[in-house]
């Protein structure tokens, strides 16, 4: 039979960071240009070249940070050529994303311009791979002294006499391959050289966090652990991606069937063990937890759209992206006792992204609408949670069809958002609520007839949030009716 039970106690121990959230932007593709960082020509409102419709988008659902410059462009990225009078900035190619050339006009200070419009926190990750400890030392140096020093009165003669005082610090990215090929015991060595001269300077604390692991690769988490002092560490980075079939042929964005479908979401859910399992290396070495995992890339990544060039990682979002996101954003925050911040890959145009944008226009995508429900999650308590879900069955494999988080705001609210993975049946959860008060349920949903619906500029709201009238208080009980295929976030208060 097709019945959920769950049971939501209201002891809570730690809140859900609102860093989970964050968000990820690489100078790759159409992402920061054409996408963020726009022609002087083009006719949307912008101050200097960002684009605001855009901003107030990602305002709207209360985006906590965003990595940047990369990915792979990090580690080849030389801050210096990014300062200055735009004119004046030397050009760069862009090896790793299509080999176009990078006129570096978005740099230091457009990018932490960006921030600030978006009220969000800066995450910047430095270069390891062919940057030096002394380019990384006055990077730091440039963005965050308070006082007179080489690196600050340049900032000042660039227009910004006050720091920065940027935080998220990732030293290297993806350092076991495009980062520069490292060996875990190599890296730990090189991590702790950048990250001595990556200054803690007066009122500006960094937040260093160290370049993890690709997927399964227990080892370089062992390793960087051993070899790291837990104090010389805010974070230690995973990086997975959900692929269909294999990395040569990732499978389309739009067009697949259900057994395709559900070896997608066989791939998502392989995120709850990877956590659990790199969480438990981490707790070996340090038991108290200080040290965040922090999943600053994720997603699905699937081939091109056609026609698109391939070096730009252009990929149509569907109703099976959203489900993708409710789901590892319940993973996450059922695992936020460790897992303290998280980026999508990528914002905007590319891979996995929030918004696409076609010249002047722009739609929303079904992933884009998820955090939008789950921006409830941040900074909430977070509600341990047990769940008996039935299984979704292709041939002889079976995943659960039902994941679920909850959390207590700070005005009393509890949130609970289920994601159904079944694409044919619908579940009905029956839950108990271990010591919460509460008196009646609202909700929300975003669903849609087939799971490769998508949003399209012609119909950029195919695919949107509705209220959500299946759920109701029997008895002390919350009875949830979840359609086929949703993610649905209730309010109980
Ligand atoms: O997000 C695209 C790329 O994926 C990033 O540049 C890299 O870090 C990862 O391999």
């Amino acid at each position: 039979q097709n019945t959920a039970s769950l049971v939501i106690q209201s002891k809570s121990d730690h809140t859900v960071s609102r860093h989970i959230y964050g968000h990820f932007s690489e100078h790759l593709g159409r992402c920061i240009y054409d996408g963020f960082w726009v022609a002087p020509g083009l006719d949307v409102p912008k101050k200097d070249r960002i684009r605001l419709d855009i901003v107030e988008a990602l305002k709207k659902i209360k985006i906590p940070n965003l990595r940047w410059p990369g990915g792979c462009f990090a580690d080849e990225y030389h801050w210096r050529d990014g300062i200055g009078p735009r004119d004046q900035r030397p050009k760069m190619v862009n090896t790793n994303w299509g080999g176009v050339t990078e006129d570096n006009s978005f740099g230091t200070h457009e990018f932490l311009d960006l921030c600030e419009l978006l009220h969000c926190e800066p995450y910047v990750s430095a270069n390891v791979g062919s940057g030096t400890v002394e380019e990384m030392a006055k990077w730091v140096e440039y963005l965050n002294f308070d006082g007179v020093s080489p690196q600050s009165t340049i900032r000042t003669q660039n227009g910004h006499p006050a720091p920065f005082k940027v935080s998220f610090w990732g030293v290297g990215n993806e350092s076991w391959g495009c980062g520069g090929n490292m060996t875990p015991a190599f890296y730990a060595d090189q991590y702790r050289r950048y990250a001595t001269y990556a200054r803690d300077y007066p009122g500006a604390p960094l937040k260093r966090i160290a370049s993890g692991a690709n997927s399964f690769d227990y080892n370089w988490t062992e390793t960087v652990m051993k070899q790291v002092p837990v104090n010389d560490m805010w974070g230690l980075s995973l990086h997975y991606y959900t692929i269909m079939n294999g990395w040569n042929d990732k499978g389309s964005a739009t067009s697949f069937d259900e057994k395709q479908y559900f070896a997608t979401m066989k791939n998502c859910l392989l995120m709850d063990s990877l956590v659990t399992k790199h969480s438990a290396i981490m707790d070996k070495y340090d038991s108290r937890k200080k040290v965040a995992l922090v999943v600053d890339e994720w997603g699905i990544w699937t081939n091109v759209e056609p026609g698109t060039n391939p070096g730009f990682l252009y990929q149509q979002n569907s109703l099976r992206d959203a489900l993708i996101a409710g789901t590892t954003l319940n993973i996450f925050n059922n695992h936020s006792d460790r897992v303290r911040m998280a980026e999508l890959a990528q914002t905007i145009n590319v891979l996995q992204a929030l918004i696409l944008t076609n010249k002047e226009k722009m739609l929303l995508t079904p992933t884009y609408h998820v955090f939008d429900l789950y921006k409830v999650h941040q900074d909430a308590a977070y509600l341990p949670i047990t769940l008996n879900s039935p299984a979704y069955k292709s041939g002889n494999e079976e995943i659960p069809a039902v994941n679920v988080s909850a959390s207590r705001d700070s005005s009393g609210a509890v949130h609970i958002s289920f994601v159904n993975l079944n694409p044919k049946e619908k579940i009905t959860v029956s839950t108990s609520l271990d010591g919460v008060q509460w008196k009646g349920v609202t909700g929300q949903i975003l669903t849609s007839a087939k799971f490769t619906d998508i949003n399209t500029f012609e119909q950029p709201d195919k695919i949107h949030i509705v209220p959500f009238s299946g759920a109701k208080k029997q008895g002390d009980k919350l009875v949830v009716e979840l359609p086929a295929e949703s993610v649905v976030v209730l309010e109980l208060k």
